[in-house]
């Protein structure tokens, strides 16, 4: 796995055909951008200083005016590494000061994961701490922010919820009991912020992803445990420190927002999942749509950027009065990233139905729009060993049907080692992408990211 070469700011872009006239904004994505420091690499991709992409499309119709960005997030600890010239944080810092990190509950905030857009606000998000806020128009970093409720940590899912006009999102607090943080962001009005309540799990996990319906909050927590003491003090490999325990199964909670402390919860045959599309409430019941593993195996690919093609889009209805949870497999196509329409997420009358994915077939991964309704994907096939990132989709304008507008995604290309963003019209989905935004050179693989209207 490389790591970043240089840090871009905002330069003018190279594109190749023509780009819509309504696509006006700038796509966001986040990832690992530093695999070494100081000579020394890190142990699994979750532990690397963050790197921010950035395409910005503005000008007038006919005339677009197209620039790029590579930013890493500067974090405190990354300043601070940079300062004295060594690694002081996880397995690559010397055991005194790794020592010292576990006495001060001390981390760095890579922001390596995934981004949010808040009140006009940009934030890097990595689960195992609170946002760091970067500038929209530079992607410098301005620093960690807590948003007057956030505690230690704050999941990098967090999902709109359109018909609460809010975000929802979650942390984990470890200690002698380990719990999950509800929070809430509100669209207006003061406060801006606040904390739903709070849920207590029997052992600490790693929970990367929830869903949301306008009403309750579902976890899905598989048995990935984590080993709290020997993560504190960097101990040992960092994809060592969590363990996958299928014999204890998935415990499914349901939280009603309003009443947090009437939480339903049980237990169900063991799977795993990194994320969610959306879910709906169907009455007392509640529908999810998910990528569901048969195992953990997938966070041992991603220590090698390989991760193994496991994951299948399926359809859980659960009922939490009879506490039961039925799965249905929606397509056979290995997949994962799945993404909705932003128009279409937490709606309590219109459910979605267009879900964008990545495929992983026979090393390949290429770009799928799936109609849920009609049970049909489309496939934009990448060829020549092409490899491309999660799908951000931006509606063709306010009205447009679901899914019909443009999907974004970053595409490295092997034979020229460089990056690009390619614009498809998802009307014409199968077909060769109406433009391509051509980086001078390798963008680091991104995990997610956004679109932020002009
Ligand atoms: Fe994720």
């Amino acid at each position: 796995m490389k790591s970043l070469a240089r840090e871009l700011p905002f330069t003018p872009l190279e594109v190749e055909g023509r780009l819509p006239d309504g696509l006006r904004g700038t796509l966001v994505r986040a990832g690992p951008g530093l695999y070494e420091l100081f000579g020394k690499p890190v142990a699994h991709s979750f532990e690397a200083d963050g790197a921010i992409s950035a395409v910005r499309i503005s000008g007038p119709a006919g005339e677009p005016r197209v620039e790029g960005a590579l930013r890493l997030v500067e974090s405190d600890g990354l300043r601070e590494e940079r300062a004295k010239g060594r690694p002081l944080f996880g397995g690559r810092a010397w055991w005194p000061r790794r020592l010292w990190n576990s006495v001060r509950l001390v981390r760095k905030n890579t922001g390596n994961t995934a981004l949010m857009s808040f009140r006009e606000r940009l934030f890097a998000l990595v689960e195992s701490s609170p946002p760091t806020e970067l500038d929209p128009r530079t992607l410098d970093t301005i620093g960690e922010a807590h948003l007057d409720v956030i505690g230690k940590a704050f999941s990098a899912h967090p999902h709109r919820v359109i018909d609460r006009a809010s975000t929802i999102g979650f942390g984990l607090e470890y200690g002698p009991e380990t719990r999950i943080h509800l929070y809430e962001l509100l669209d207006r009005g003061t406060p801006a912020t606040r904390e739903l309540g709070s849920v207590p799990l029997p052992y600490p996990v790693m929970l990367h992803d929830f869903a949301v319906t306008p009403t309750r909050a579902l976890f899905l927590v598989s048995p990935v445990r984590i080993d709290i003491l020997r993560a504190l003090l960097a101990i040992g490999e960092f994809s060592r420190l969590v363990t996958y325990h299928p014999e204890l199964g998935v415990e499914v909670i349901v939280v009603p927002l309003d009443r947090p402390g009437e939480a339903t919860r049980f237990s169900v045959d063991p799977f795993f999942q990194w994320h969610f599309a959306g879910a709906r409430d169907d009455g007392d019941a509640l529908e999810t749509v998910f990528v569901r593993h048969p195992d953990f195996g997938t966070f041992e690919g991603l220590r090698n950027d390989a991760p193994r093609s496991t994951g299948l889009l399926v359809r859980a209805r659960i009922e939490p009065a009879a506490k039961r949870l039925a799965i249905e497999e929606l397509w056979d196509g290995h997949c994962e990233f799945p993404r909705l329409d932003p128009r279409f997420e937490g709606r309590a009358t219109t459910p979605f139905s267009q879900v964008f994915l990545v495929e992983e077939h026979e090393g390949a991964r290429h770009l799928v729009r799936h109609d849920l309704r009609r049970g049909v994907a489309r496939r934009h096939a990448l060829e020549g060993g092409l490899a491309g990132s999660e799908i951000v989709f931006v509606p063709r304008s306010a009205e447009a049907p679901e899914g019909d507008g443009w999907a974004l995604a970053l595409v490295h290309d092997p034979r020229t080692d460089r990056s690009h963003v390619r614009v498809i019209d998802t009307a014409r989905f199968e077909d060769a992408p109406v433009a391509l935004c051509h980086f001078p050179e390798w963008v680091p693989m991104t995990f997610h990211g956004l679109w932020l209207p002009a």
